[in-house]
């Protein structure tokens, strides 16, 4: 007989203990344990156990796979996981409801149903009506794509093992419950043992797997950590939904390079492929407007430009507000210190907004060149020229430091016409070659100012 005990898991970080507490010691989470029961018997022999073991062998005798990647026809998300998709990969897509999940995972196999074979698209929150009507939207249906409603694990391990799809997906994993688990569906516990053998069968089977995860309200996949360290890849998808552009981020991936993006546009066919994002973060320019510059940004292998804006207003509070968005709060608020003491500038009694156009979060240094010249614009109210960009980190004496990349920085610029660049004097003694671009090397913030304001 099995005997059912009860204990306490954190939903935030799945540590367990025997008594309720307040605040999880692992993590620091605040009221985040919840009862949940586990069985105490011996595991039952679950269905997988009859898809074969793995027995222990010498490194040099392993059959290597030549990495066999299918491309799914949607460049940016290939380019993403590193050159398509794995065979037996388990990719953990995660986002916020409503951000495009489903629509993309839905798009990805109407481009993988042009190829021979099925492809198994499990639904836990949709009926099959739902996804049918999305579907015709997006102009995917495929008698290669079979839907399957079930949240039961064992269910769809079953139909897996019938149907035997090129690839497959579960949405949400927060809908999914195994039956040897008696805790409910989302919780910590069934998240990580359904997402542990879906991981098992995508090993076993060589089926590749994608698990959309939600997001919770900080930010986090549920059981985030619980998750992430399962799963070869994983992915966000984040945007705002005030706009139409949307993100998809590597953050772990034991295939490909980590800080890759695709970048996706939602329209009213579903989501297009951004192809060239430097043009469209740049269309709706302002022209002589103080307080906007542009940035040469790096993410993964890919150079964008982005344009960077603050907003420097006298406070009409006792305290100054301070806000960004798109970039680190923490980075923003160090840089603004900089300013005051290293330019010169009085800033105490100012209100600062940074916002990155388009909804892009941009988290490499050297786009610290770019929030100091914007805030440096705007409050004395001096447009940067048009045709002028920056890229460089700024260390805490003022001093500009060099950055990766340069010259793929410099190219993607003079590509979309840019005339004049404000780079880190470091950077300048490496480039090589004619770039067809005016360029300043700067030492430090009160020379950049100078270069970039006059
Ligand atoms: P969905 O894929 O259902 O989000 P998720 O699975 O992440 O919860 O996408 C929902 C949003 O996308 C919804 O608000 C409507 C929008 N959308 C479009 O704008 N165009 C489309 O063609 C589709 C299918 C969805
Ligand atoms: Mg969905």
């Amino acid at each position: 007989m099995s005997k059912i005990k009860i204990i306490y898991q954190c939903q935030a970080c799945g540590n367990t203990s025997p008594k309720w507490m307040g605040k999880c010691p692992d993590c620091g989470g605040w009221n985040s344990f919840v009862e949940e029961k586990v069985t105490s018997s011996k595991r039952q022999t679950s269905e997988l156990d009859s898809m074969g073991t793995n027995a222990p062998l010498p490194l040099s005798e392993v059959e290597a796979i030549s990495e066999k990647r299918v491309a799914t026809g949607i460049s940016e998300f290939d380019r993403v996981l590193g050159g398509g998709i794995v065979p037996g990969s388990v990719t953990l897509i995660g986002g916020d409801p409503g951000i495009g999940k489903s629509t993309l995972i839905l798009q990805i196999f109407a481009g993988l149903s042009r190829r021979p074979g099925r492809l198994l698209y499990v639904s836990g929150e949709e009926s099959p009506q739902q996804i049918k009507m999305r579907a015709d939207r997006l102009d995917a249906t495929s008698q290669n794509i079979i839907v399957l409603p079930e949240t039961s694990l064992e269910g769809i391990i079953g139909a897996a093992k019938k149907i035997r799809p090129e690839a497959m997906v579960v949405d949400s994993i927060q809908t999914v419950y195994t039956e040897e688990m008696p805790s409910a569906p989302g919780s910590v516990g069934q998240v990580r043992e359904c997402a542990a053998k879906l991981v098992l069968l995508a090993k076993r089977s060589g089926i590749p797997v994608f698990i959309i995860g939600h997001v919770t309200k900080d930010g986090a996949i549920a059981g985030p950590r619980v998750l992430e360290h399962i799963v070869d890849t994983v992915l966000y998808f984040e945007g705002d939904r005030g706009h139409a552009y949307r993100v998809l981020r590597t953050i772990k991936n034991r295939f490909g390079s980590t800080n890759e993006i695709g970048i996706f546009e939602m329209s009213d066919a579903g989501l297009r492929e951004v192809e060239n994002p430097s043009e469209l973060f740049l269309s709706e320019r302002p022209h002589n407007v103080s307080g906007t510059v542009v940035v040469a940004s790096i993410e993964g292998t890919r150079p964008i430009m982005v344009e960077l804006q603050a907003l420097v207003s006298q406070t009409s509070f006792g305290m100054p507000r301070r806000t960004s968005i798109g970039v680190d709060f923490n980075r923003s608020s160090l840089l603004t210190a900089i300013l005051e003491k290293r330019a010169g500038l009085h800033l105490g009694g100012m209100d600062i907004f940074i916002n990155v156009v388009g909804g892009l979060k941009i988290m490499e240094p050297a786009i610290d060149l770019g929030i100091i010249t914007a805030i440096a614009s705007s409050a004395k109210e001096v447009p940067v020229d048009p045709g002028t960009f920056v890229f460089g980190e700024v260390g805490l004496s003022g001093e500009i430091r060099a950055v990766a990349q340069a010259e793929l920085r410099l190219k993607e610029a003079s590509k979309i016409g840019f005339k004049n660049a404000v780079i880190p004097a470091g950077n300048l003694a490496k480039i090589k070659g004619d770039m067809k671009i005016n360029i300043i090397g700067v030492k430090d913030v009160r020379e950049c100012l100078k270069a970039v304001l006059g």
